[in-house]
């Protein structure tokens, strides 16, 4: 079983990876959250912290950039691999408002003419293979036909396809599956599929349907550390490692960051962890409006809750 860790902005940073991977592990590559280079040709200490392989020493990680200009990614995949990266992904999924806003992201699907130029350069001089995870269309699937076009034109190391319109955000209930099909049975690419894989089931499905097929996890392999290592086979969640990862994160961030910031980093992963407690509501919302002063005892209040017997991802747990 071939699992990729999404990209979460704001979640899976440079301490998440190495600590998930130091104590789950089932994952064969980690995407760092984009990088947007710009005119400036320089990377901040922000963007540094992300990508510096000091910090990803050891785990198998694929850099992001959002970009519409390909100069700029061009400059960005140079540097890269003078870092020792070996693939840089091309982000033209994100639905953000201020990202498309700027016809980066997916807004770069609104202007095909624009894409298939950019994609012409970046691919006539990229010093890395370039892998790409997109959506399906801005507005409507009906797009996708005619993205899809594009794309098969040069030679994508990859195709992460995560099979939602703009539009639909993250929105439950409007995955289009069958868009991945299309893409599937008519592109000679070698497919990602990624969207909704929130327990073992739904990865069995997937593979019924496309034996082999890598696959890549995002908000249900932040609520479950585990899914990705029991889908490969090994043991699910236990509430004692769950319980040291919880500690290993919080020492890393507490060491790097503010209290403050250790505890907000803290509280957005835990919104999505505590899925796995059974009866967990009230707990759980102790951690969401917990300060850094009481935040170790909203914490211990949430562990005291039994572990799910199938933890999963729900929008609804997480207050989506
Ligand atoms: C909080 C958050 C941050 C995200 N940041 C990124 C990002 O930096 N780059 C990217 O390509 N996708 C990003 N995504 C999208 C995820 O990588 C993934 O495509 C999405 O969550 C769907 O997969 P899932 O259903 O497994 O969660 C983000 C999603 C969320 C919810």
């Amino acid at each position: 079983m071939d699992i990729r860790f999404a990209p979460m902005e704001g979640l899976t940073d440079a301490i998440y990876r190495r600590t998930h991977h130091q104590h789950y592990g089932g994952v064969s590559k980690y995407y760092i959250p984009f990088v947007s280079p710009t005119q400036h040709h320089v990377f901040t200490p922000k963007e540094l912290r992300g990508i510096a392989p000091s910090r990803n020493a050891g785990i198998p990680t694929v850099p992001q950039l959002l970009a519409k200009d390909a100069e700029h990614f061009l400059w960005a995949a140079c540097e890269l691999k003078e870092m020792g990266y070996a693939e840089v992904n091309l982000n033209i999924g994100c639905p953000s408002g201020t990202v498309t806003a700027k016809g980066k992201g997916a807004g770069m699907l609104r202007d095909l003419f624009h894409l298939d130029a950019f994609l012409n350069q970046v691919f006539r001089k990229t010093p890395l293979p370039v892998s790409v995870k997109t959506r399906i269309g801005f507005e409507s699937p009906e797009e996708w036909a005619e993205i899809l076009e594009v794309l098969a034109q040069y030679p994508i190391h990859e195709l992460i396809v995560h099979p939602r319109t703009r539009s639909s955000f993250y929105k439950a209930g409007t995955l289009c599956y069958d868009a991945f099909r299309t893409a599937a049975e008519s592109c000679k690419l070698p497919l990602v599929y990624n969207g909704d894989l929130f327990e073992q089931t739904d990865c069995e499905l997937l593979q019924r349907d496309y034996p082999g097929m890598p696959m890549m996890m995002g908000r249900g392999l932040v609520c479950n550390p585990a899914l990705a290592r029991m889908v490969c086979g090994g043991k699910g969640l236990e509430r004692q490692e769950f319980r040291d990862f919880h500690d290993a994160l919080y020492e890393a961030y507490r060491k790097e960051l503010t209290r403050e910031q250790a505890h907000s980093r803290m509280r957005e992963l835990m919104i999505y962890m505590a899925c796995c407690f059974d009866g967990a509501e009230k707990a759980a919302k102790g951690v969401r409006k917990s300060n850094p002063e009481n935040y170790e005892a909203a914490i211990n209040r949430l562990f005291d809750c039994p572990l799910a017997t199938a933890p999963c991802f729900s929008q609804k747990g997480i207050g989506l």
